[in-house]
């Protein structure tokens, strides 16, 4: 029996991968390698490369495998982007996962672990956000995301597919040996752009926005690392596969860090001056994102080991340092 990771290939999926392999389970890769990298799957696991909105492609790989399970990080998740392209949000994040659904019932597989975002809060009522605050997204990329848990909901009711819906804060950081990090082309990431400055790839970050009712008036964000969020993947199926209900979990680190606070931290990680610019405000950026992970520690026994954001940046620098391309030769 083997785990299919939808989106194997890419950011969070390949972490995710290398956490299961760790551990020793089988492991399948689905990924139409549109923002995935190949490098990033491990030898000796099975990569099908194909589209969750071509059936043939999804009749291949569970028509060859025994799935026990889904994790299913293949997704478009650029905030910006999907404001001036909803439709195709739409298309690949809701109806993509849609075939995803139609054939865990045509084969009858009952688990799904799927990736949702802090972004379905859209802007907080309160900090720290708890999963059962109010979900008024401010994009269509937090929308579609939204759209897939109402419909993993109603499935469960149906079919008896028991899910469970992570919604993450901003994932950060790269695997401790450096191997497999993170690679975004075109990048807008704040935590790589940073780094790109480091290696003199760019001359300056630009800091969008200094006027937010905040500490130093730039944005706070909750900075919880890959590897960390990879583990909460295996310990949510685990947890479904032991007959625990479908449910969804904040998965953060519970601190906000500030674009600035960020910033200071790769100087000391880098030993970098990281010369910055002041820059207007990025559309539909909240002022404050704070994950409460209660939920999740208590229910899935989830402990972050990463929790300072030294230790996340450092482990990112590793990975960039390495690879000033990513997985470009
Ligand atoms: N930022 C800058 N300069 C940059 C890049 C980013 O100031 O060059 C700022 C942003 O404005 C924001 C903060 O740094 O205030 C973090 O930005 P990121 O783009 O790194 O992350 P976001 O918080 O925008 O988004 C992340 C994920 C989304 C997810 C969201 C949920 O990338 O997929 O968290 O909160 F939806």
């Amino acid at each position: 029996m083997a785990i299919l990771v939808c989106g194997g290939a890419g950011y969070i999926g390949s972490h995710t991968v290398a956490r299961l392999i760790e551990k020793g389970k089988d492991v399948i890769v689905f990924d139409n390698l549109q923002k995935g990298h190949k490098e990033a799957v491990p030898e000796g696991v099975a990569l099908y490369v194909g589209d969750l909105r071509d059936p043939e492609a999804l009749d291949k790989v569970f028509g060859e495998n025994d799935i026990e399970a889904i994790i299913d990080f293949a997704a478009d998740s650029l905030v910006g982007e999907s404001v001036g392209e909803p439709l195709k949000y739409y298309h690949n994040n809701v109806y993509g996962t849609m075939c995803l659904l139609e054939k865990m019932k045509a084969y009858d597989v009952k688990f799904i672990v799927f990736s949702s975002t802090a972004a379905t809060y859209g802007e907080p009522e309160r900090i720290p956000i708890v999963e059962t605050d109010r979900t008024m997204p401010t994009n269509p990329y937090g929308e579609t995301k939204l759209s897939v848990e109402k419909m993993l909901k109603w499935s469960d009711q149906a079919y008896g597919m028991k899910y469970t819906a992570l919604r993450y804060f901003n994932a950060a950081g790269a695997h401790a040996d450096g191997h497999i990090g993170e690679d975004h082309a075109p990048e807008s990431h704040l935590i790589p752009i940073i780094l790109q400055v480091a290696l003199g790839q760019r001359e300056k970050i630009s800091i969008f926005g200094s006027d937010y009712p905040t500490k130093d008036g730039t944005c706070v964000r909750d900075y919880i690392h890959v590897t960390d969020l990879a583990d909460a993947h295996i310990l949510a199926l685990e947890r479904l596969q032991k007959g625990g209900d479908s449910a969804v979990f904040n998965l953060g680190n519970g601190t906000g860090f500030s674009v600035k606070e960020v910033i200071e931290v790769t100087r000391t990680v880098t030993g970098h001056p990281i010369p910055v610019e002041e820059a207007p405000r990025r559309a539909g950026d909240p002022a404050t994102l704070i994950a409460s992970s209660d939920k999740a520690m208590k229910e899935l026994n989830w402990k972050p080991a990463y929790n300072g954001l030294e230790q996340i940046i450092a482990s990112a620098w590793k990975w960039h340092e390495s690879h000033p391309n990513g997985y470009a030769k």
